[in-house]
């Protein structure tokens, strides 16, 4: 809490930034404030602590809270890679506490408050934050000082770290005779686990606690987590069901003496709030998300038996990115997801960042047991980013799951491939049949990559690099059929923002022919990955992206893209990607309106009769000597500028051909995208929007001359989820 009105004694002894030491204020006799524009008798060195305390939060930095008044001690003055020291004039100690405010960087040498007497730190405290992320807030400590009574102390502020968290902030050193409302450090909570899931409450944007979980017997689960002390804003859950019976013990970093959500966490057999599950106002129809927290990138798809595979990037804690683990769910038709429990943990590897998975069919690995093949996860365990376990650098490991995916087992001697090159990450497996060999594409740093192979999924050897111009992250890499034709194919290369680069592999080296292309024109498309193991497919190259799309209000964030299938055409240009739905989309269709072919002048809409939700169009337009054509779908204009030969959403603009002086256009709409197709697929525009849920409105248009509607059916859609 951050009073705005100190009390007034206060402000009498601190006109200028320090109080007098040894001037009582009540009962408790106060220190430092750091309510003026200097720090007084307090003696700063190097850059960090500025000339004065600051206000509140500076540049670049995280919200602050949790000071008291106005003023504050903030070693954020140069941000982070400033240093220097802060230090008090010397007081005597006259009572049994020191009571004051601290937050920042966790470090008991380089980021820390001292009380030195006679030249010796004999007390210490930090901020409570080690870790990306984490918060600017300034939370109570206390020293009990009884022991040093009579004796003259400084204290002395340290910022000699230069890093992530290479500061620290203090405010309002006290002594009193009686202990702050303090923090606890370490509480812990036991449970004995007699149902599904431990709960957790989250109020997005709180500040943060580093909570460990331990079961018996099993490796603790360390995670961050903004969790509500009051009214949540929704509900995190821990499956526990694989330890009936068990003891779980619950740690926190540290917490307020008194703190609701602490007291809060419970077990359940359902998640919390599970009675309006995917019935929420944002919650997309027919576009994966996750039921609780925070997904980014798809991960390991794999088809196997019927079943495709969707791993994804996933926050089980938090709202926001963080806590990497695997979130899994899998379908039958790539449009009806069931969610599977959390697939992958945090380990001492690392937090578990992106990867694929592929069907280790000839037992290669020899990690199969039983009658069903094994599925083969391969992973970025981001060392650095892990609680609890010492930093170690980014590397590759592999699980494995002899269940149908059911369960997961991490390899015994992960890592598989060790560090290479910076935060080298996103392995992409492949089986390359023509040398009976696992081939994996791997970012390395900046827009570098390289192609590892093995023969066993555990040992990788280098073959070759490529470095696609403009693109980092997340790589992909495959053979297509051009036009369809399987005796002539090309191979594919792309990174996260999936401009990919057309040429040949050797099985050694990828030479790139044409490229880098863009692969689609939208605003919310990153991270995409395509489908192993569809032989039964007939091979068809299915790719699912990350729509980065956030969800403001709900108790989930971000979703998946459209799975669309690839195919490689030649144009007129060389061979380029097209994106198409995939055509299981077409089983939501409910209810279809078909307009006849017919002129369109400025001022007609033939669609004003129909009303819909959720949307699949599919239209074909000559656009005569109209000057623009297009839909306004429910408030959100899609219109194509003739002359230009370009389309627009939003603020995105992508060039369009006319073909035989028409376009064709296929628009899918949910709730918080509008998914553009365009020529069949040439152009692929996934537009993140949140569609105004009561406008139900759709128009087709013309303006400035008129247009010729060659086809157009509109298709009304249902959920993609059971309980809708
Ligand atoms: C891409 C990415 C990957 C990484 C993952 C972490 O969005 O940055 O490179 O593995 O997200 O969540």
């Amino acid at each position: 809490m951050k009073p705005t009105i100190k009390p007034l004694l206060h402000a009498i002894l601190c006109l200028s930034a320090i109080a007098v030491p040894g001037v009582r204020a009540a009962d408790d006799i106060l220190i430092a404030d750091f309510e003026g524009p200097d720090y007084g008798q307090w003696k700063a060195t190097g850059e960090a602590f500025g000339p004065g305390p600051s206000r509140g939060t500076m540049p670049n930095q995280m919200p602050v809270s949790g000071y008291k008044g106005q003023g504050l001690v903030n070693s954020f003055h140069g941000g982070d890679p400033a240093t220097g020291t802060l230090t008090s004039p010397e007081f005597a100690i006259e009572r049994n506490f020191i009571n004051f405010l601290i937050g920042g960087g966790k470090d008991a040498a380089k980021t820390c408050v001292n009380l030195l007497i006679d030249g010796k730190t004999v007390r210490n405290a930090t901020g409570p934050n080690d870790q990306p992320g984490g918060s600017e807030e300034l939370a109570p400590e206390c020293w009990n000082v009884e022991e040093f009574s009579g004796k003259h102390a400084v204290i002395q502020i340290i910022d000699q770290a230069t890093g992530g968290w290479g500061h620290i902030s203090a405010d309002h050193f006290v002594q009193s005779d009686s202990k702050a409302a303090g923090v606890l450090a370490n509480p812990t909570r036991e449970i004995v686990l007699t149902k599904r899931y431990i709960n957790l409450p989250v109020k997005n944007g709180g500040p943060k606690r580093v909570l460990t979980v331990s079961i018996e017997g099993e490796a603790p689960r360390y995670f961050d987590i903004e969790l509500a002390d009051g009214a949540p804003d929704w509900w995190a859950s821990m499956d526990v069901a694989a330890f009936r019976g068990k003891k779980a013990t619950i740690k926190a970093d540290r917490l307020p003496e008194t703190h609701a959500g602490w007291e809060a966490i419970d077990q359940s057999d359902e998640i919390k709030g599970a009675a309006t599950l995917y019935q929420e106002p944002l919650r997309p129809q027919f576009h994966f998300s996750p039921r609780r927290g925070w997904t980014n990138d798809p991960n390991g798809l794999v088809f196997y038996k019927g079943e495709y595979h969707l791993f994804f990037q996933h926050n089980p804690y938090g709202w926001s990115w963080g806590n990497m683990h695997w979130g899994h769910a899998v379908s039958k038709d790539l449009i009806h997801w069931q969610e599977l429990p959390v697939a992958l943990y945090p380990d001492e590897h690392g937090t578990m960042y992106s990867g694929s998975a592929v069907v280790d069919w000839n037992n290669t690995a020899g990690l199969q047991k039983g009658p069903e093949k094994t599925l083969v996860c391969i992973f970025t365990a981001a060392g650095t980013s892990g609680f609890g376990y010492p930093k170690c650098p980014f590397s590759q490991g592999i699980a494995y799951s002899n269940d149908c995916g059911r369960s997961w087992t991490k390899y015994a001697n992960n890592p598989v491939l060790p560090h290479v090159a910076g935060d080298n990450r996103d392995p992409k497996v492949i089986w390359y049949a023509p040398g009976k060999k696992w081939i994996m594409a791997l970012f390395l740093d900046g827009n570098g990559f390289a192609l590892f192979s093995s023969n066993n999924l555990k040992q990788w050897e280098r073959m070759s690099d490529v470095t696609v111009p403009g693109c980092g992250e997340c790589p992909e890499f495959f053979e297509i059929a051009l036009n369809g034709d399987k005796r002539n194919t090309k191979w594919v290369f792309y990174g996260g923002n999936g401009f990919y680069l057309v040429g040949k592999f050797d099985g050694k080296t990828f030479t790139p022919e044409s490229g880098p292309h863009p692969m689609q024109q939208g605003n919310c498309w990153y991270a995409s990955q395509t489908y192993t193991d569809m032989a039964q497919e007939d091979g068809r190259r299915i790719l699912i992206p990350w729509g980065q799309i956030g969800f403001p209000g709900m108790p989930f964030n971000q979703m998946m893209g459209l799975p669309v299938e690839l195919t490689l055409r030649s144009t007129r240009y060389g061979p380029r990607l097209f994106a198409n739905p995939a055509k299981e989309h077409a089983s939501l269709r409910v209810k279809s309106h078909t307009i006849e072919p017919q002129p369109l002048k400025p001022g007609e809409n033939p669609l004003a009769a129909v009303k819909a939700e959720l949307l699949d169009l599919a239209a074909e337009i000559a656009c005569g000597d109209a000057v623009e054509v297009g839909f306004n779908l429910r408030g959100i204009t899609v219109s194509y500028d003739v002359k230009k030969q370009e389309l627009t959403c939003q603020d995105k603009k992508a060039p369009l051909q006319l073909v035989d002086g028409k376009i064709r256009l296929r628009l899918l709409v949910d709730r918080t995208s509008i998914d553009i197709f365009g020529n069949d697929g040439r152009l692929y525009m996934p537009m993140g929007v949140i569609v105004p849920q009561d406008n139900l409105s759709l128009e087709v248009f013309a303006k400035g001359g008129s247009a010729k509607i060659h086809s157009l059916q509109v298709h009304e859609l249902k959920s993609a989820w059971p309980s809708q």
